[in-house]
C-alpha cells in the first residue's frame, strides 16, 4: 500500500471558499490525499483564498512567503492558491512568488486532479478558466464518512447585481445556479452522512434559479428530506426576496428563523452610488413584511462605512436606519477600494473618518446584538449540538436564531435538536439548561 501524501488546505474568506476546501480535498483523495492539520508535514499546501478586501488578498502573499524554509526543507512540497485571488491575479501570483506550482480558480478545481500531476512533473499549472464543464457534474458524489451535524451547500454561484464596490462579479462570474435535482440529491448524500442542519450558500442565494418556483421551491423540496432537521440560505439581496421566499419564513417549519440581508448603507445617496437598485426606505419596508411572516425573525446584515461621497449625513442615516431595523446580528467593514470595480476610481472618504465611524457604528451594532441576546434569557430555544464544549460533560450548538449555547449534556446528544432554557448572556454566547 502506497502512503499517503498530505494535503494542507488553509481557508478564507466566506462560507463558499469552505465549501469550496472541502471539495478540493474530496477530489485530491481521489488522487491518494489525505487533510493534514499541519502545514509543516504537508505534501501539498493549498490556500484557498478571498479577495473582497485589500487585507484579505495581501494575507495570502505574507502567508506564501512564510513556506519559503517549508520549500527549502521539502523540495517536493508543492504550494498551490486557489479561491478568489487566485481568480483575479492569476499568473501574478507566480511572479510574485515564484514558490507557487498551483494557482486554481472557483469555477476549475473539478481539474485538480490533473493538475496535481502536472505540478508532480515538475510542470507549473494554472487555470483560471471559467469553464463550459459543470464542476459539479465532475466532482465526485460527496465522501461517505460520517460528518458533524451541520452543512454548506453551495447552490448558486456569482453575482449580476454590480454593486460599485464589489469584486465578486469579477472573481465568481455571472450568477449560475445548480440545478435542484443536483442539489437534492448531494443533499440526500449529506444527510446520509449524518448531516441535520443545511446551510444553502451562494453569493446571491435568494436569486436561485435551478427550480422553478427558485430558492422558495428549492427550500420546500429540502423539507421533504427526512432527517434534514433545519435549512438556513446565505447571502441574499434585499431585491430578490420574492413572496413565496417570505411566506416559507412563516410556513416552512425546517426554515430557521435568521436571515442575514446585508443593507450596506443606509442613505438613498450612498445605495445609488453602489448601484444597490433599492432604497433605505424599501429596505425597512421589506423587513416589516418578512417579519409579518415570522415576528421573531433575527436579523444579520453587512455595512460598509466610507463608501466615497459618505458624509456625515449619510453616515448618520445609516445610524438610523440600524436604530430602525434592530440587528441580531452584523457584520460591517471599512470601504476598501479594489482594483477593477467603479467606485475605486472615485475621491476617498479619509481614513481616520472610517476609523470614526467604523467604531461609532459598530458600538450601535454590539449594543443591539447584546440586548437581542438577552432577550433570549429565561426562553427557551431549540438547540442542534455539534460538539462537545470546553468543559467537562458540556455540548455546544446553535439554537435556531444561530446564537451559539452551551449546556451539560451527554455526548449522545450530539446531532439532536433539543429544547433548552437560556439562563445567561455571555458576549459570544448563551448559557442554557436542556429541559427533558
Ligand atoms: N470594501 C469593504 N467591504 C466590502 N464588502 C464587499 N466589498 C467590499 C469593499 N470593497 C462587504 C460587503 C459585503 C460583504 C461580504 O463584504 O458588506 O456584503
Ligand atoms: Fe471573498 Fe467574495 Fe471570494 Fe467569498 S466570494 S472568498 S467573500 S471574494
Amino acid at each position: 500500500m502506497t502512503t499517503p501524501k498530505k494535503l494542507f488546505i488553509k481557508t478564507y474568506g466566506c462560507q463558499m471558499n469552505v465549501y469550496d476546501s472541502e471539495r478540493m480535498v474530496e477530489a485530491l483523495g481521489g488522487e491518494g490525499y489525505v487533510e493534514t492539520k499541519s502545514a509543516d508535514d504537508a505534501d501539498m499546501i493549498l490556500l484557498n483564498t478571498c479577495h473582497i478586501r485589500e487585507k484579505a488578498a495581501e494575507k495570502v502573499y505574507s502567508e506564501l512567503g512564510r513556506f519559503k524554509d517549508l520549500k527549502a526543507e521539502n523540495p517536493n512540497l508543492k504550494i498551490g492558491v486557489a479561491g478568489c485571488v487566485a481568480q483575479a491575479e492569476g499568473e501574478e501570483i507566480m511572479r510574485r512568488q515564484p514558490l507557487v506550482d498551483l494557482v486554481v480558480g472557483p469555477q476549475s478545481y473539478h481539474r485538480l486532479p490533473a493538475m496535481e500531476k502536472a505540478v508532480q512533473q515538475g510542470a507549473k499549472a494554472l487555470d483560471t478558466d471559467f469553464p463550459e464543464d459543470d464542476k459539479f457534474d465532475t466532482l465526485t458524489k460527496r465522501a461517505k464518512t460520517k460528518r458533524g451535524p451541520t452543512a454548506f451547500l453551495t447552490v448558486q454561484e456569482g453575482c449580476d447585481k454590480f454593486c460599485a464596490f464589489c469584486v465578486v462579479p469579477y472573481t465568481r462570474g455571472a450568477e449560475v445556479s445548480r440545478p435542484a435535482a443536483q442539489v437534492l440529491k448531494e443533499a440526500q448524500e449529506l444527510v446520509d452522512a449524518g448531516v441535520r442542519e443545511i446551510t444553502l450558500l451562494g453569493q446571491n442565494v435568494n436569486a436561485y434559479h435551478g427550480h422553478e418556483k427558485g430558492l422558495a421551491g428549492l427550500i420546500w423540496a429540502l423539507d421533504k428530506i427526512d432527517g434534514l432537521a433545519r435549512i438556513r440560505f446565505t447571502t441574499s439581496h434585499p431585491n430578490d426576496m420574492d413572496d413565496a421566499l417570505i411566506e416559507a419564513h412563516g410556513t416552512c417549519t425546517k426554515l430557521m428563523p435568521y436571515l442575514h440581508l446585508p443593507v450596506q448603507s443606509g442613505s438613498d445617496a450612498i445605495l445609488k452610488a453602489m448601484n444597490r437598485k433599492h432604497t433605505a426606505e424599501s429596505y425597512i419596508r421589506l423587513i416589516e413584511r418578512i417579519r409579518e411572516a415570522r415576528p421573531d425573525l433575527l436579523l444579520s446584515g453587512d455595512f460598509i462605512v466610507g463608501f466615497p461621497g459618505e458624509t456625515d449625513q449619510d453616515f448618520e442615516d445609516t445610524m438610523n436606519l440600524i436604530r430602525e431595523v434592530n440587528y441580531g446580528q452584523a457584520y460591517s467593514f471599512k470601504y476598501s477600494t479594489r482594483p477593477g470595480t467603479p467606485a475605486a476610481e472615485r475621491a476617498q472618504v479619509a481614513e481616520a473618518l472610517k476609523t470614526e465611524r467604523l467604531a461609532n457604528l459598530q458600538a450601535l451594532l454590539s449594543t443591539q446584538q447584546r440586548a437581542v441576546q438577552e432577550t433570549m434569557v429565561g426562553r427557551e430555544v431549540r438547540v442542534l449540538f455539534e460538539k462537545t464544549g470546553r468543559q467537562e460533560g458540556q455540548l455546544i450548538g446553535k439554537s435556531e436564531y444561530l446564537h451559539a449555547v452551551y449546556a451539560d449534556a451527554p455526548a449522545s446528544l450530539i446531532g439532536q435538536v433539543v429544547p433548552v432554557r437560556i439562563i445567561a448572556n455571555s458576549p459570544n454566547s448563551l448559557a442554557g439548561q436542556c429541559i427533558q
